[in-house]
């Protein structure tokens, strides 16, 4: 996969979030919807507020956009601090003039017994907006991409995954303790994933260093999920100088 090295996170962020815009500007002009797929976590918050910031200073119009969200905790209710949907609201959709009827996000209240249903769905509805135009992503320290922890398939679909305890152990923080952090997840699958038209991987400072030499470097493999992105015909890695450190 190709890497882009940039002096900091912000400078990638800018770069990052023109490339969006030029997307969906083109596809503005055909008259079509350009279908993003999105990640939370630290990492895109800065391309959020470069987004944030073409919408109000450069005319920037989201109205023919449609969004998928990478993954969501489950069980979670959808209003709760920490949930992934709070999060794209706070962060970029309430501050951008996208229709709400067009941000999807795994649904972390779904019934237990509709969840094989409506993972299928999603997937589905993925297919019927044409498929992921540019799918932005950050990369756990386990490798994981999404939610799709080691172990995990590459042609694997949207489904609920068991979470590792390395990704409980990062997401402490945002809640009071390691047994609030749920077990599981919602999460596209790699396969989702593989199918968008664009990838766009993005890692910031130090503590990624070490993941992201095996997922360039290294072979593919299923220990660390993002090694699979090697395969596709149009991915990216971004990087700041800190998290390419490891690379030869
Ligand atoms: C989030 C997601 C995860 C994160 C990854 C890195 O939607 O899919 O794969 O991208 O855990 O998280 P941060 O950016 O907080 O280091």
């Amino acid at each position: 996969i190709p890497a882009t090295i940039y002096e900091s996170a912000a400078d990638a962020c800018t770069a990052v979030s023109k490339e969006i815009a030029d997307v969906i500007r083109l596809k503005q002009n055909k008259g079509e919807y350009a279908v993003l797929g999105l990640a939370t976590g630290s990492t895109p918050k800065k391309v959020y507020q470069e987004l944030i910031r073409l919408h109000r200073n450069e005319g920037l119009s989201f109205n023919n956009v449609v969004a998928f969200n990478l993954d969501e905790y489950y069980p979670l209710q959808p209003d709760a601090l920490q949930s992934y949907k709070r999060f794209m609201d706070e962060n970029l959709f309430d501050h951008i003039d996208i229709d709400k009827k067009n941000c999807f996000i795994p649904q972390g209240d779904t019934p237990q017994e509709l969840l094989k249903m409506y993972c299928e769905e999603y997937e589905k509805k993925i297919e019927a907006f044409g498929g992921i135009d540019i799918q932005l992503l950050g990369i756990g320290r386990n490798g994981h991409i999404g939610f799709n922890e080691p172990g995990s398939h590459i042609s694997s679909a949207t489904r609920l995954i068991t979470l590792d305890q390395t990704t409980r152990l990062d997401a402490v923080n945002d809640f009071s303790g390691i047994a609030q952090v749920p077990r599981k997840a919602i999460t596209m699958g790699v396969g989702t994933i593989m199918k968008a038209r664009r990838i766009v991987l993005l890692a910031w400072g130090e503590r990624k260093a070490g993941i992201i030499k095996q997922a360039v470097e290294g072979p593919v493999t299923e220990f660390v999920p993002a090694s699979y992105l090697q395969g596709h015909q149009n991915a990216v890695i971004v990087l700041d100088e800190a998290a390419a450190a490891e690379l030869t």
